[in-house]
């Protein structure tokens, strides 16, 4: 027979078409490769975050494999350099060129928001593992998040600054959503415990210069000063802190774990011993689970993780586990679906993706700059359990 008369034939009996619809589609599904698209600071000045998140996420795969339920995972990591403009259109060309299963990164809040219009109208789970403003999570039903919130964190300093004989304060943060979320959430737990706020400083988010606003502190001498700064400006503050004499000035530094970040604490030297902050983790916290993925995350990298990097693994987690759970086929709402509760034990502690707030509940531990064989950690010496986001407004 004829060669392109047997494949008539063939065409003819309807070989292909006689296969149930729904296998041939999900037969289909499971060819493809399934597409995760990091948007991400890679340069500029948040490329700490950036560099973490992606050196976590692909620890992930190449911790647990890079096949699951039958799909090859594709990580796509994209630069976006921290500017809005950039990331609202690398998230419309990964969603419409590349046809991404999931948008995830998103390294400050402004580009979160930028980006939720549109995993709202292509029905893309839009997994944040970094911006950390309250709001985020509300800006899209397809938002869920695995980073914290500022409001989260914050409360933990304000009530231990309470109990350590600290009645004045000064707040000082970055200009912008998550600077006034840790501001406000600050200053109401503060007072409500009988303190007193006697300034509120806001600094820049772009290049700060900080001295003019030390200055203010210093000439305000409260007993402490809380700070709040996004990853990647602890190590400068600190520096200037030091230069202005205000580490022996008798003001306490409290802060976020923000500013005592793992990913700089080891260069800042003795200024930062003893600097007590509040935050969701640590690299020394003390699980076999956190000592495994340090370990691991410390041998394929030359440097710690820090919290950002913690988010960029529980990312993938929630992802693949989501992934999983629909057997392979994917598709935004039963993804979405099947991040929605999940309880694990991340390298950080015990943590929920709250079902209903699509936000994550986690314990938030109070911790002490120490060396430590030699290297700065951030030692945890209590902890506030299951911690929901106090900062959201419905
Ligand atoms: C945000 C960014 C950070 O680097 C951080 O440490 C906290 C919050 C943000 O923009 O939401």
């Amino acid at each position: 027979m004829h060669k392109r008369t047997a494949l008539r034939h063939l065409a003819a009996a309807g070989l292909a078409s006689s296969l149930p619809l729904a296998f041939q589609s999900t037969a289909f599904a499971q060819a493809k490769p399934f597409k995760i698209g990091f948007i991400l600071p890679m340069t500029g000045q948040s490329a700490s975050t950036g560099r973490q998140i992606e050196a976590a996420a692909k620890l992930y795969l190449a911790q647990n494999g890079a096949t699951v339920a039958g799909r090859k995972i594709e990580l796509i990591i994209k630069d976006d350099a921290g500017v809005a403009d950039a990331t609202r259109r690398i998230a419309q060309e990964l969603v419409v060129s590349d046809k991404v299963d999931v948008l995830a990164g998103f390294g400050l809040t402004p580009l979160a928001l930028a980006t939720a219009p549109i995993a709202t109208q292509s029905k893309t789970p839009m997994v944040v593992t970094a911006a950390a403003t309250s709001i985020v999570t509300e800006q899209s039903p397809y938002i869920v998040r695995t980073s914290f919130t500022l409001p989260q964190v914050t409360l933990g300093i304000a009530e231990w600054a309470s109990k350590n004989q600290i009645k004045r304060a000064v707040t000082l943060v970055a200009d912008y959503a998550p600077g006034i979320d840790a501001e406000k959430t600050f200053k109401d737990r503060f007072k409500l415990n009988g303190g007193e706020v006697i300034g509120e400083i806001r600094s820049p988010l772009r290049n700060p210069d900080f001295a003019p606003f030390l200055q203010k502190v210093r000439d305000l001498s409260p007993d402490a000063v809380f700070v709040f700064l996004p990853s990647g400006q602890g190590a400068a503050f600190m520096k200037q802190f030091a230069e202005r004499g205000l580490d022996k000035s008798g003001i306490r530094l409290i802060c976020t774990g923000d500013v005592t970040d793992d990913d700089q604490l080891n260069d800042m030297g003795d200024v930062a011993l003893n600097i007590v902050s509040s935050h969701h983790y640590s690299a020394s916290h003390p699980s076999a689970v956190n000592k495994k993925f340090v370990e691991a995350f410390q041998a394929a990298n030359k440097f710690r993780p820090n919290f950002m990097a913690v988010a960029g693994y529980d990312g993938m987690r929630v992802i693949t586990k989501a992934l999983e759970a629909t057997k392979g086929a994917g598709g935004g709402d039963a993804l979405l679906a099947a991040m929605k509760g999940q309880v694990f034990e991340s390298p950080r502690g015990p943590v929920l993706i709250d079902a209903q707030t699509r936000d994550i509940v986690q314990d938030v531990y109070i911790r002490r700059v120490a060396r430590v064989n030699g290297q700065l950690f951030n030692e945890e010496f209590d902890v506030q359990k299951a911690v929901k986001d106090p900062g959201k407004t419905k």
